[in-house]
């Protein structure tokens, strides 16, 4: 579903990359304008801003019930926001039927969930492959995809075990394998993963040694070319990672990767090149 850009939107956001200087900017993957979200009278996000490139890993942290899980589940178009703008992979999600949205996260987002809880007596194999029930992929395929992903994360020799025959860590790696399959179009698959992850506390419920087994496997999918943003409670996992941000209260309180704080200001220069994707794409990049 790619965006059909007229000519002269192209070149506006040609001219945009030209002046980003001489090493062009990735596009964004993430674009938050402004980003509310309230439930009742709670406000869960006030106006949160952020951009987030292509081929970036990042954390964001901050205190229980700050709004990082609500900001993930807009980030990966599972939640629509209250008030402000979402762009995902260049597309507007305000513009998008439910349907659609569906098929831009089924092609481009991995989530990797807080409370992820693999159901009962379904062995990996299959919790796995699960993943791709609505993708229109045949059972067959849909096997072997949960398979490869099964070996990428180490658990080739746990395909058929259950839940209850899986350690912590092992659990986690099935959601990370699940997570990871993504788009099995062949071009998805040689990249080797989701073109955006989301993570949500991916290592909180681990050891630390299986919470590192967790996090080189992050680290291994962003090495291949995933933007990879985690949620952690953990100071060392983020201070590890290329990019800070903290939320407080539902806004961005820092952002290691904009000089100052933006708080929602930092995102209208990132719309400004709302077709540079593709654009980046056709000036053969
Ligand atoms: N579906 C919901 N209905 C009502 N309130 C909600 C809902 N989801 C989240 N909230 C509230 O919104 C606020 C932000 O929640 P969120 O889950 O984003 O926090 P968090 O930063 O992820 O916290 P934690 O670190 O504990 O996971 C909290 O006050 C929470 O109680
Ligand atoms: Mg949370």
């Amino acid at each position: 579903m790619k965006p059909s850009v007229p000519e002269r939107e192209c070149r506006e956001a040609e001219r945009f990359v030209r002046e980003e200087g001489d090493h062009e900017v990735p596009p964004p993957v993430v674009e938050l304008e402004q980003v509310s979200k309230t439930y009742g009278d709670v406000t869960a996000l006030a106006g949160a801003g952020l951009v987030v490139r292509r081929g970036e890993m990042l954390a964001i942290v901050g205190p229980s019930g700050s709004g990082k899980s609500t900001m993930l589940n807009i980030m990966g178009t599972l939640d629509r926001p209250s008030a402000g703008k979402v762009r995902i992979d260049g597309h507007a999600i305000d513009a998008l039927s439910d349907r659609q949205l569906a098929a831009l996260r089924a092609r481009t987002i991995g989530f990797v969930f807080q409370a992820f809880h693999l159901a009962a007596g379904v062995p990996a194999l299959d919790a796995v492959a699960d993943g791709l029930l609505y993708s229109g992929v045949p059972r067959a395929e849909r096997r072997r995809l949960a398979e490869r992903a099964l070996r990428r994360v180490g658990l080739g020799g746990r395909l058929h075990n259950e839940p209850h025959q899986l350690s912590g860590g092992e659990k986690q790696r099935v959601a990370i394998a699940r997570a990871v399959l993504g788009d099995p179009s062949p071009s998805a698959s040689s990249r080797g993963g989701p073109k955006l992850l989301l993570a949500d506390e991916p290592t909180g419920a681990l050891d630390s040694r299986s919470g590192e087994v967790v996090m080189d496997l992050l680290h291994e999918l962003h090495r291949a070319g995933t933007t990879v943003v985690v949620i952690t409670h953990d100071r060392d996992i983020a201070a590890s990672l290329p990019r800070e941000v903290r939320i407080k209260d539902g806004r961005i309180e820092h952002d290691s990767g904009i000089a100052g704080s933006d708080n929602g200001r930092a995102a209208p220069r990132a719309f400004a090149a709302e077709h540079s994707a593709a654009v980046v794409e056709r000036v053969g990049r």
